[in-house]
């Protein structure tokens, strides 16, 4: 008996991480109905591209996509199209409204649903489920691994946000916040132990309101702090990161589990947005500057060797001059180790749409996105260097993208080294030792 030629599936990833792992549940909902993973649009049955809808950009980049794949779909008219995720949330009619509209438009609560729609779709109707859901955890369902390298791999511990942060999209496109079962974490991340991976990052988008309760509905059965623990104690070898933290939820207790169990990686992504405690306010984030300074002196109080990484937003509604400097001196008062940084976009419907004006001009924001970028050069190189001359612990990845004899890997906390080869492969662990540094690399020579 032979067996049938699996259909093809093609998935492009845009945004977060949480996307690249909710694209791994997809695959591995449509592999249950006959579906294969292929790397080529070309080749493909069906066609998903997973969206973004953070800043207007993101948006953009997908339009230009979407327009390729239907030039694609005309020349093959079998194919399937579909947009899954944030955008598909967000702006369902006019995806559906186009002249050539896609088949499908899927939201990120109803991806067990997509068999059902694919099979609308293929009998010509459009195949479209945007609800969110309460409950909705993918908990038992093992994410297809498709595009990864073996060695590290996200699980999501959580969907949705329950913070307002008044610029922001995701409550909208994502729903409400919702916690894992913390036995199916443990069991998919002991999937990952038993097939080699070496590092997990645990997903959410804010990981310290991570909460399950007992069966009385009140009581407290795990907390982050105690997850993170958990998996930690599955495997010495398996290393565990986290992100992303809200700084008014990060607990001491997280920082001394952290202290506590070597493998856990010290790095900590405390996303600030802004130095000034106005546009804080403006923003919804619920800590001031001082709050957020506390969070860091208690980081290095209790994890001294632990890097701090950021997001940070140029040119909120009524930002002044002033306000910029603020989050250039809170920048340097931290010493950012990493950094993503962007020009504030206005999202349609967000409280900072409806309530604020955008007012600050495009270039203005520009040239503080760019002082904000050059600063952080001169902090990432600064971080790097007490690295240089000393021997430091690796995790190896692959090959470095310039050099097939040189392997890359990341430190505990994350910083990327770069070394020769010699005779270890991607997944050891290795000591070597930075000769010198690039803001963004630590190089080993032979
Ligand atoms: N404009 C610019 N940046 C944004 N972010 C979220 N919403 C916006 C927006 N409307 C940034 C924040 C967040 C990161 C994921 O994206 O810095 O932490
Ligand atoms: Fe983009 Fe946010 Fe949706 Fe992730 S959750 S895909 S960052 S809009």
């Amino acid at each position: 008996m032979t067996t049938p030629t699996p259909l093809q599936l093609y998935i492009e990833t845009y945004g977060c991480q949480m996307n690249v792992n909710d694209s791994e549940v997809v695959a591995a909902v449509m592999r249950e109905h006959g579906y294969a993973t292929c790397s080529a649009a070309e080749n493909a049955d069906l066609a998903l591209i997973n969206t973004c809808s953070i800043r207007e950009n993101a948006e953009l980049r997908v339009w230009g996509r979407l327009t390729e794949l239907r030039a694609l779909k005309r020349k093959n008219p079998r194919l399937l199209l579909g947009v899954i995720g944030c955008m598909a949330e967000r702006l369902k009619e006019k995806l559906l409204e186009q002249e050539q509209a896609v088949d499908l438009v899927v939201g990120p609560d109803a991806y067990r649903e997509l068999p059902n729609l694919v099979s609308m779709a293929k009998a010509g109707q459009k195949g479209v489920n945007v609800e969110l859901s309460r409950e909705e955890t993918y908990a038992e369902i093992a994410p297809v691994r498709y595009g990864g390298n073996g060695i590290s791999a996200f699980v999501s511990i959580m969907r949705g946000c329950n913070n307002a942060c008044s610029y922001c999209v995701v409550p909208y496109t994502r729903g409400a916040e919702r916690s894992r079962d913390a036995q199916s974490i443990l069991s998919e991340v002991q999937l990952l132990i038993d097939s080699g991976y070496k590092e997990v990052t645990l997903l959410g988008q804010n990981v310290n309101s991570y909460k399950v309760y007992a069966d009385d509905g009140k009581t407290v059965a795990c907390s982050f702090a105690q997850l993170l623990e958990k998996v930690a104690l599955l495997s010495p070898e398996m290393r565990v990161r986290f992100s992303t933290s809200h700084p008014k939820d990060i607990s001491d207790e997280l920082l001394h589990v952290m202290a506590k169990r070597r493998n856990i990686c010290k790095n900590i992504h405390l996303p600030a947005q802004s130095g000034s405690t106005r546009i804080l306010e403006l923003m919804n984030r619920k800590y001031t500057r001082e709050d957020y300074l506390e969070r860091i002196a208690a980081i290095r109080r209790i994890l001294p060797t632990c890097s701090i990484s950021t997001d940070l937003i140029a040119g909120f509604c009524t930002e002044t001059e002033d306000d910029h400097q603020q989050t250039l001196s809170l920048m340097r008062e931290v010493g950012y180790d990493f950094a993503f940084m962007f020009m504030y976009s206005e999202r349609p419907n967000t409280k900072a749409a409806r309530r604020y004006k955008d007012d600050v001009p495009e270039e203005v924001k520009a040239r503080r996105l760019s002082e904000i970028i050059a600063l952080q050069g001169e902090l990432s190189l600064k971080s790097k260097l007490p690295y240089v001359g000393k021997p430091v612990e690796a995790l190896a990845e692959g090959f470095s993208k310039k050099s097939k004899e040189q392997l890359f890997g990341r430190t505990s906390q994350n910083m990327v080294v770069v070394f020769p080869q010699g005779n270890h492969n991607a997944g050891d662990y290795l000591t070597v030792v930075p000769t010198r540094c690039t803001p963004a690399t630590l190089i080993a020579e032979a």
